[in-house]
């Protein structure tokens, strides 16, 4: 049965493991086996990011991603292992070009995959089928005091991420 403890502490445990990217994909990859017993046992999220732990090694988030808005694209400057487990969520993939953000293609993940984003790996995420997308996040660092960038929707061009940066630039779907 899913725990939600029980995810973060093999989480941080996964991160602290002599290869930690692989070890956090296992962890990831068991946990979302299973995406109805994650649904069951989740306890219910009124923010849509919800910051579950985080040290240096590791931040674990809760997110839900809105049908009705897109988080600019941005970037996470360390590894990125994002799974879904509700719903259906569509990323939108930017290509560097330059140092501005090039939209290339998209990724959709439905309840049970995820996908691992490198450090420079750009991407805007919206829930799809006209209903929210739930989804367990883990980066390899402390995501909240990394400096990272987000993209402008226009040009391209990065713009140092901040929370009213991000809240500013979040656009309508
Ligand atoms: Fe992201």
């Amino acid at each position: 049965m899913f725990s939600l403890d029980q995810f973060a502490s093999d989480a941080r445990a996964a991160a602290a493991a002599p290869e930690p990217l692989n070890a956090v994909i296992s962890v990831m990859a068991e946990t979302l086996a299973d995406p109805d017993a994650v649904r069951a046992n989740m306890p219910e999220m009124v923010e849509n990011e919800v910051l579950l732990f985080e040290d240096d090694t590791v931040s674990i988030w809760h997110e839900r991603f809105l049908h009705t808005e897109i988080p600019p694209p941005h970037d996470h400057q360390t590894h990125a292992v994002l799974g879904a487990y509700h719903g259906r969520e569509r990323n939108g993939l930017f290509r560097r070009v330059g140092g501005q953000a090039i939209k290339g293609g998209e990724l959709v993940l439905g309840a049970g995959q995820f996908h691992v984003f490198g450090p420079d790996d750009i991407h805007s995420v919206q829930g799809l089928d006209g209903t929210p997308s739930l989804g367990l996040h883990i980066y390899l660092g402390p995501l909240t005091r990394i400096e990272r960038s987000l993209f402008d929707w226009g040009t391209g061009a990065p713009v140092p991420l901040t929370e009213d940066a991000f809240t500013g630039m979040i656009r309508a779907a």
